[in-house]
């Protein structure tokens, strides 16, 4: 799929391999039956290890899952997610405080009054390795798609992975050579999501509607049943009831106190 900036001038470069790998990126759920190999697996995620990281603070850890049982396991705890159980490897990717509390340990201190900012930054550390291990893995032709679902239950993830206090899984990854590759999911207009010098106020709701539009198309496209109001209406299904209403709880047990 090539780049799609109408105003690309010919004269100046616009286009590289690793845009054409952004833009044809897309979630696969469906994986042939063909192992992934170690080295694979870790080249993508020495070159993804590579990612900025906040302050150098490294706040993550990668938990690897091969076994079968406790991919079935995850899978029951993503929400019984059929992929999470089929697809070769499943990657954790965790925030992960423990090596920082270990520092400060040594030095007399203590993160026990552990706060929101250390929460976050983990998480975003956590999010771009997984990405660039996303984007690594794909240039290498293995696809997959993010979890999110490990959030449903993250004390039972925990359990699954064996994962210490001050660790807990941000997202998982399913990673395989994909049995097919399904088309490009639309994405909102690109003027109703970038700005320049200032936020522009206007046009929300033409954005919105000429957005339900275009993923109706899309999922009607795959023969797939679709409501008029496609994203807004799927969007207030899903958020207008309270989500992952345990989640602050759990992860303050977990050692994250996201008060
Ligand atoms: C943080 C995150 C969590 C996600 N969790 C899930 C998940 O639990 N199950 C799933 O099937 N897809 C999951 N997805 C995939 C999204 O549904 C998908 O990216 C989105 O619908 C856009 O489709 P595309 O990736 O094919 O463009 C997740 C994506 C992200 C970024």
């Amino acid at each position: 799929m090539a780049n799609e900036n109408p105003h690309a001038d010919p004269d100046i470069a616009t286009t590289s391999e690793t845009i054409e790998v952004l833009h044809n990126r897309v979630s696969v759920r469906a994986f042939k039956p063909e192992p992934v190999s170690e080295a694979q697996i870790e080249a993508v995620l020495r070159a993804a290890l590579r990612a900025p990281t906040s302050s150098n603070i490294q706040a993550y850890s990668v938990v690897v899952v091969r076994d079968a049982e406790s991919r079935r396991r995850l899978s029951v705890a993503t929400g019984n997610q059929p992929h999470v159980a089929e697809t070769p490897v499943f990657l954790a990717f965790c925030a992960d405080l423990s090596r920082i509390e270990r520092a400060m340990r040594r030095h007399g201190h203590s993160l026990d009054d552990n706060n929101l900012e250390l929460g976050l930054v983990s998480a975003i550390d956590a999010s771009l390795v997984g990405m660039s291990a996303y984007l690594a893995a794909d240039s290498l032709g293995l696809k997959g798609v993010m979890i999110g679902g490990v959030r449903n239950d993250p004390a039972e993830v925990a359990r699954i992975l064996d994962l210490p206090r001050r660790v807990y899984c941000v997202f998982g990854m399913c990673l395989g050579w994909p049995l097919s590759t399904p088309p490009r999911k639309p994405r909102m207009d690109y003027h109703a999501v970038v700005h320049f010098e200032r936020y522009r106020r206007d046009g929300v709701d033409e954005a919105l509607d000429a957005y339900d539009a275009v993923l109706a198309a899309h999922y009607r496209g795959l023969g797939k049943p679709a409501a008029a109001d496609s994203w807004t209406g799927e969007i207030d299904t899903k958020f207008s009831r309270p989500q992952r209403d345990h989640l602050r709880r759990a992860l303050r047990e977990m050692g994250f106190d996201f008060r």
